[in-house]
């Protein structure tokens, strides 16, 4: 087994150097949020603010991507990004996709000459290309419909994964809800929810492991959640 783990990860070592070019590695994803957020959003989906200082870059790619002349759709990855290093360097309003009216409200981009490299360029870009996918973008809402349309309960012990590490009748590598919601009853829902959002430690014997904190909750999630634990104890 050992050896056979080795090997694999021989394998893969061999190939990574058969494969290495000369050429820098770029982060290109810490590239774009150093050299591009100041003024583009780059969420996705994104946000958008009533005083932005340009059009989200999910929105940027897209348009790019759709308006962009290519012959050979197998050209399109290469195409995007000359337009894009060029553009970041070079912005005229002759070369913009934009249309007048959002080019007249945001006004044109500064060239970016001196704040990123032609080479960083091409990392971003590739890099913008790859991750505002169109397909992607469809699986995401998609997943985050689905994701609403859960209550409450289901949709937190999903994202926060409790289940991993709690069972509904046995102890995992923490106790069960059953023996939770027999411990503190109705009465205890309070105290659940300042549990599940600080964190706890030390209050089950045989348990070494904390519970991590999950401050992200509001008091919707929580109380949904907790509610839902108590009900474990019927
Ligand atoms: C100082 C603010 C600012 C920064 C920083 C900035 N942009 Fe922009 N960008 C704009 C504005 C404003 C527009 C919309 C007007 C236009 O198209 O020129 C824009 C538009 C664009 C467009 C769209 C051109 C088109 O035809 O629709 C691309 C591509 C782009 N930016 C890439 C980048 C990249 C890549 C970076 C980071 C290296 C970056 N921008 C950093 C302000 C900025
Ligand atoms: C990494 C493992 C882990 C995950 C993930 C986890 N828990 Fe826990 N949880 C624990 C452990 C361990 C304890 C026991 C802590 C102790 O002894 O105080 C615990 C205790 C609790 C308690 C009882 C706290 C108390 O005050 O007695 C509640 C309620 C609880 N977890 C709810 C949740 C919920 C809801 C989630 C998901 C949002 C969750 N847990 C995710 C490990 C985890």
């Amino acid at each position: 087994m050992k050896f056979r783990l080795f090997s694999v990860v021989l394998a893969l070592l061999i190939a990574g150097c058969g494969d290495s070019k000369p050429k820098r590695h770029y982060d290109a994803k810490a590239l774009l949020h150093s050299k591009c957020e100041s003024c583009h959003n780059l969420d996705m989906p994104p946000k958008t603010y009533p005083d932005e200082k340009a059009p989200p870059m999910m929105a940027v790619t897209f348009h790019v991507r759709d308006f962009m002349k290519v012959d050979n759709p197998s050209e399109k990855r290469r195409k995007f990004i000359e337009f894009v290093v060029d553009y970041a360097l070079n912005p005229s309003e002759e070369k913009s996709f934009c249309d007048k009216k959002s080019l007249e409200d945001y006004g044109l981009m500064p060239s970016q000459k001196g704040e990123v490299t032609p080479e960083e360029l091409e990392a971003i870009a590739g890099y913008m290309y790859d991750h505002y996918d169109p397909e992607k973008f469809m699986k995401l809402m998609q997943e985050q419909a689905r994701l609403a349309a859960l209550p409450a309960w289901q949709r937190v012990t999903e994202q926060k994964n409790c289940l991993g590490c709690h069972g509904l009748k046995e102890d995992k590598i923490a106790p069960a809800f059953a023996r939770i919601a027999k411990r503190y009853g109705e009465a205890g829902k309070e105290a659940l929810m300042k549990s599940i959002r600080n964190g706890s430690r030390g209050k089950w014997e045989g348990f070494k492991l904390a519970m991590p904190p999950f401050k992200d909750l509001d008091d919707d999630d929580l109380s949904a959640v907790a509610a839902w634990i108590l009900e474990q104890g019927r």
